[in-house]
């Protein structure tokens, strides 16, 4: 299966770490963000990658990456998405050509895990599969909604929800078969109110034609789009990495 890294966006929320660089390379602890969502996919045997990069410094990334060979890619390529905030559907938009009707499996670049997701990516067959955490946070989120009867069934994914339905954050890992882009085509700016194309809607669309299946994410998991959340990032990557060191 080939891969997308979702990159793009303007990182508004780390200004001003982000003026000068783009956030998907600042550091998380002795690597640059980016390299995080590339290693999840590489360990799961995915090695033909797109990256999709934005905003004024998109050109640090073939600096930072270059062909991805010593990251382990085979075959590395970048698209650019020209509204720079135009939302993760919209970025995820200019991987059709690369998918080439083909299953993909997307991640977003701001997020880091070292959980395995090797079985989801072996054992998908089509419609779409989104990776499940429990978190403390849930209304930051794209959250799930479960059917109060067949408790395992997701009825919606409501982003942001002021009343999260349950504590099951959707990670920024997903993977899609070819309708997705046919989706993406149907979806609405204003759909929550911030001018973007959601990944939430794609998944609703999903959910409504029964094609949603979901997985738990088996491992830790953090997305680095704040202050804090880069600070937590940090501090489990450090400890995490020294200790293996220490052995
Ligand atoms: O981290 C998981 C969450 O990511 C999900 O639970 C949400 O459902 C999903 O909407 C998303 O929420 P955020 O509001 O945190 O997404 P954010 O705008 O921070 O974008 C996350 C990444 O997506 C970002 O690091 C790069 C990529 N992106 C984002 C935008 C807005 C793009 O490539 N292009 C874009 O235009």
């Amino acid at each position: 299966m080939k891969g997308v890294i979702l990159a793009g966006g303007l990182g508004t929320r780390l200004y001003p770490l982000t003026y000068a660089t783009n956030k998907h390379l600042l550091p998380v602890y002795n690597k640059p963000m980016i390299y995080y969502p590339v290693q999840t996919l590489v360990n799961a045997g995915i090695k033909e990658i797109l990256i999709v990069v934005s905003g004024p410094h998109s050109g640090h990334f073939i600096n930072v990456l270059k062909n991805g060979k010593e990251l382990g890619i085979k075959h590395l390529e970048y698209a650019y998405q020209e509204k720079a905030n135009g939302g993760i559907a919209d970025a995820l938009a200019l991987a059709k050509d690369f998918a080439d009707k083909q299953p993909i499996t997307v991640i977003l670049g701001d997020n880091t895990t070292d959980a395995d997701i090797s079985d989801g990516v072996n054992k998908f067959k089509d419609g779409a599969l989104v990776f499940l955490k429990k978190v403390v946070d849930p209304y930051r989120f794209g959250v799930a909604r479960f059917d109060p009867i067949n408790e395992g069934k997701i009825v919606e994914i409501i982003e942001k929800p002021k009343n999260p339905p349950s504590d099951f954050a959707v990670t920024g890992l997903y993977i899609y078969d070819q309708q997705v882009f046919e989706f993406i085509r149907g979806c609405d700016p204003n759909y929550i109110g911030r001018g973007e194309l959601e990944i939430t809607q794609v998944n609703n669309f999903y959910i409504n034609k029964q094609m949603l299946r979901w997985a738990k994410l088996n491992g830790h998991w953090l997305d680095a789009g704040t202050f804090d959340t880069l600070l937590a990032a940090n501090q489990y990557w450090a400890k995490k990495l020294i200790n293996i060191k220490k052995i």
